[in-house]
Order: C-alpha cells, then sequence, then structure tokens
C-alpha cells in the first residue's frame, strides 16, 4: 500500500545529529539510495502523481534534486533541466538570486532549455526555509513557464517553507 512504501521510505532516511552544524538534525538521503525499493518506492510514488499531468518539463535542483527529479523525467515522458549553482553551465545562463541563513546564493539555468507556456515540475530532496524552491519558481516563471507543483522527498515543516512557496502546490512524501 501507499503508506506501506511511505513507512519504508522514512525508514530509511538517517538523521544525523549536529551535520553541517551543531544544532542541525541531517535529514541523509543517501541511506535511502541504499535501499533499491525504497528508492524505487520513492520514484513510483511521484510518477504515479505526475504521469497523466502533461508535465514537459522536470526541473531539478542540484545537488540532490538530480538524483529523484532524472529518473522521474524519464518515466513520465518529461525532459530534464538541471537548476545549478553559480559557474557550473557552460552555456547563455538565467540566473535568479535568494537569501540564506547568511548572505544569498544563486541559481542558474541554461537559456534555451525551457520555453514559455512549458509545464514543468520542480524535485528537490528536502524543503527547509523553502528559499531554494521559491527561487527555482521564480526563474522558471521569468520565462513564461508554468510550474505545476513542487515535489519532495522530505519536508521539515516547523520551518514553514511553504510559506515561501505561495498558492503554489508543494507534494512531499515524508514530513
Ligand atoms: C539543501 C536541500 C535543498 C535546500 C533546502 O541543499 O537539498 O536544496 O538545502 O533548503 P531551503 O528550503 O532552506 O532553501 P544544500 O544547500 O545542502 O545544497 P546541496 O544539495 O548542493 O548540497
Amino acid at each position: 500500500s501507499t503508506d506501506d512504501r511511505i513507512s519504508r521510505i522514512s525508514s530509511s532516511i538517517r538523521v544525523i545529529a549536529d551535520f553541517p552544524k551543531p544544532g542541525i538534525l541531517f535529514q541523509d538521503i543517501t541511506t535511502l539510495l541504499l535501499d533499491p525499493k525504497a528508492f524505487k518506492d520513492t520514484i513510483d510514488l511521484f510518477v504515479e502523481r505526475y504521469k497523466e499531468q502533461n508535465i514537459n518539463v522536470v526541473a531539478g535542483i542540484e545537488a540532490r534534486g538530480f538524483i529523484f527529479g532524472a529518473p522521474i523525467a524519464l518515466a513520465i515522458g518529461a525532459k530534464f533541466v538541471p537548476l545549478r549553482k553559480p559557474k557550473k553551465l557552460p552555456g547563455e545562463v538565467i540566473s535568479e538570486e535568494y537569501s540564506l541563513e547568511y548572505g544569498t546564493d544563486i541559481m542558474e539555468m541554461h537559456v534555451g532549455a525551457v520555453q514559455a507556456g512549458e509545464r514543468a515540475l520542480v524535485v528537490d530532496d528536502l524543503i527547509a526555509t523553502g528559499g531554494t524552491l521559491s527561487a527555482a519558481i521564480r526563474l522558471l516563471e521569468r520565462v513564461g513557464v508554468d510550474v505545476v507543483e513542487c515535489a519532495c522527498v522530505i519536508e521539515l515543516p516547523e520551518l514553514k517553507g511553504r510559506n515561501l512557496l505561495g498558492d503554489k502546490p508543494l507534494f512531499v512524501l515524508v514530513s
């Protein structure tokens, strides 16, 4: 059942205290990837949700959004577009700045990777403050893409990252 699959996925995620800094409880998805059934169930749950939604673009956020986004894109017949940290993409890029706890970061996408009017799903492993996903939404919407939904394996609900996404739907497997 769906609940059994979610339980297995949830149990396969390792929580590591004080990484990368004291006080942080790090959600480690590398242990999920070591369990082929949990990994397959993760992808299947997303594919079941998105396969009939005419999504043309799966935008995966560096780095762990690539791991989940690429197999989802293949399974639903969409193209995969990496949203990367600055200075990684070799072609002409469009950039979006966003706030971190201290300072700012930049997310980049290749110009021409997506077209106005296309329907996109944004994929990442985890939503914390929501700053990363909201930057991805802004980047895609600036070029006229319709962001249908955001999908994450894990949500940290106490950080209320959902609020930063406005009325954009967010689908998560584990809270
Ligand atoms: C983590 C995570 C998300 C982001 C979520 O990435 O994979 O992309 O933080 O945080 P937010 O909701 O507060 O914006 P990280 O910054 O660790 O980068 P990495 O995946 O490249 O290591």
